[in-house]
């Protein structure tokens, strides 16, 4: 048999990292080595080089990030060690094996007052703890491995963990009315599309289609289409015939210590050529997710 390429997935238990173990009996010709936090914690340098040593791994996917907005506005240091001092870590060993390192980003470092949706040369104005280090972690990924991908992506939602889309079901069952920011606009992704697009992309790699090379630089991915958080609320409540009222409230009405972009669309042109992928539209793909979701939420 064939070499199958052995991934890392690190940050497993977290809604991207278990979207790929979802995924991972659709791909056999991979062989995947799942980490949580438990097996693998990435801040701790010396766990990682070990790990490095025993196994031979052919792409790193770092699912592992600090990713509480608000929280790290308290707890900048922690957010720095995960997603700054541990990605520089990550892709130094990736670099030194000659492995590609694939890491996610937010769209929280573009942050700009254009309207148009953003590409990925366009400039960065992280705003916030978490943002800041999200885009000092790329830099130092991009720079320290020649071999790294970095996928900068939006308004994550998945049947795991915490998410808009749970937190709204839950809410919604309990209470009559909720008001939601209608003032931010952007574009959910759904979790398992973005890890199928990446096994997508390393299959592309195994079959010769693209080069391993080819897996560098910046990429944006979300979902297709526009929208508001109360817009994606109202068709949540829709599709699941909840009956609960969305008032479009300002996002002034509803402070959080972090600020959020109030336009943050990106464009997925470059990801699209690149990789000839076919992205799918938000709501088709929200549809796809609340069917895996039990009909009553806790
Ligand atoms: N969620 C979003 O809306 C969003 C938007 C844009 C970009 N992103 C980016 O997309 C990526 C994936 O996000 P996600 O939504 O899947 O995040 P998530 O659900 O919060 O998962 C992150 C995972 O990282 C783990 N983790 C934290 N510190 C770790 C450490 N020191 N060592 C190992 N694992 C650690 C967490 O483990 P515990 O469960 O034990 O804490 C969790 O399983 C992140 O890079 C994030 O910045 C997310």
């Amino acid at each position: 048999m064939n070499h199958r390429p052995k991934l890392l997935i690190t940050g497993a238990s977290g809604q991207v990292g278990a979207e790929f173990q979802a995924l991972a009996d659709q791909f056999p010709q991979f062989d995947f080595h799942f980490t949580t936090r438990k097996e693998l914690d990435i801040g701790e340098v010396q766990q990682v080089r070990e790990l490095f040593e025993t196994q031979h791994y052919d792409y790193c996917i770092n699912c592992a990030a600090y990713t509480a907005v608000d929280l790290a506005e308290k707890e900048r240091e922690l957010a720095e060690k995960i997603n700054i001092t541990a990605v520089e870590n990550l892709a130094t060993i990736c670099a030194k094996q000659q492995i590609p390192l694939i890491h996610f980003s937010t769209d929280y470092v573009y942050h700009g007052s254009q309207n148009r949706p953003f590409c990925e040369d366009d400039p960065t104005f992280p705003e916030g703890i978490y943002a800041a280090t999200k885009l000092a972690g790329e830099a130092a990924a991009l720079k320290l491995n020649a071999h790294t991908m970095i996928i900068r992506t939006s308004w994550v939602y998945s049947p795991f963990g915490h998410n808009f889309v749970k937190t709204m079901l839950r809410l919604g069952q309990q209470r009559p009315e909720l008001s939601v920011v209608f003032d931010q606009v952007g574009t959910p992704t759904y979790a398992y599309d973005l890890a199928l697009a990446v096994l997508n992309i390393l299959q592309q790699v195994t079959q010769g289609k693209i080069t391993a090379d080819q897996l560098s630089g910046i990429f944006n991915y979300s979902n297709e289409g526009v929208t508001s958080w109360y817009d994606f609320a109202l068709a949540i409540f829709e599709i699941r015939n909840l009956n609960c009222a969305v008032v479009p409230i300002e996002s002034k009405d509803y402070p959080t210590p972090a600020s959020r972009p109030f336009y943050s669309v990106l464009n997925k042109g470059k990801i699209k050529r690149t990789f000839d992928l076919n992205i799918p539209h938000w709501r088709d793909r929200l549809m796809h997710c609340l069917d895996r979701l039990p009909k009553t939420i806790s």
